[in-house]
């Protein structure tokens, strides 16, 4: 484990990160959504400013003491996130999509509140847009581009899949299934897997200190130019 020592190996480097959140409204008091608390990504960004890097955060619903230095953009769907990742992606060298994306939005959307009367038993829904995989489509070959997978039970196995699929660089697996670990804790665990099949386990330890081995296993691992 290298973290850096106090070298600021990110100077001139421009990290775009995706963090918290995304919820689907069907009217003004209800949503689906996710556990997420955005501890991960907003950990990512203090790791790449503390290494010396531009961070670009575009997040959901947050729970955080705001970041000094850190260029934030606020979303609540996932089709607004998709927009402002696209709209920074020109800017970024390096593209980390730690936020949880609800993969689904109901069909129908009212502005007024629903009486609970004519809410339907049963709501049918839509796939929302997989960003992580369009920004792949939309990157140029010198932006890397790292996703996330969050797994109950094997967590390599469908990571690798999502690797190969998304046409990612990098993919952080990690278990959802812990109390030690995962949504909202402070602490998470799990394993980097690159393009070329480089692994390293990342120990429980704080979320912080999980940005910076994926920073280390970057720097060991992925050529930023
Ligand atoms: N992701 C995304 N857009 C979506 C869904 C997921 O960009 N609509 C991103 C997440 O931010 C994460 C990665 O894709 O970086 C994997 O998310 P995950 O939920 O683990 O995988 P899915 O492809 O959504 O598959 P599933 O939920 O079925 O496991
Ligand atoms: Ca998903």
């Amino acid at each position: 484990l290298l973290h850096t020592k106090g070298k600021q190996d990110l100077i001139g480097k421009t990290i775009l990160i995706s963090a918290g959140k995304t919820r689907e409204f069907m009217d003004p008091v209800r949503f689906i959504g996710n556990p997420s608390t955005g501890k991960m990504g907003i950990a990512i960004a203090r790791a790449a400013i503390h290494r010396g890097a531009k961070v670009i955060l575009v997040h959901g619903e947050v729970i955080w003491e705001q970041p000094l230095g850190i260029q934030t953009v606020l979303v609540v769907s996932a089709e607004q996130m998709h927009q402002e990742m696209l709209r920074h992606l020109p800017n970024a060298d390096v593209i980390i999509m730690s936020a949880a994306v609800a993969d689904v939005k109901p069909r129908d959307h009212s502005t007024e509140k629903l009486p609970k009367q004519l809410l339907p038993t049963s709501l049918p829904l839509v796939r929302v847009p997989d960003i992580l995989a369009d920004l792949a489509y939309h990157k140029k070959p010198n932006q890397k581009l790292i996703g996330f997978a969050a797994q109950t039970g094997d967590i390599i196995t469908p990571a690798l899949e999502k690797l190969r699929r998304k046409n990612l660089d990098l993919i952080v697996a990690n278990p959802i299934d812990r109390t030690e670990s995962g949504f909202g804790n402070d602490n998470n665990q799990g394993i980097l897997i690159d393009k070329k099949g480089n692994q390293q386990k990342v120990p429980l330890c704080s979320k912080l200190q999980m940005a910076h081995y994926l920073f280390d296993f970057v720097g060991e691992n992925i050529y930023l130019g």
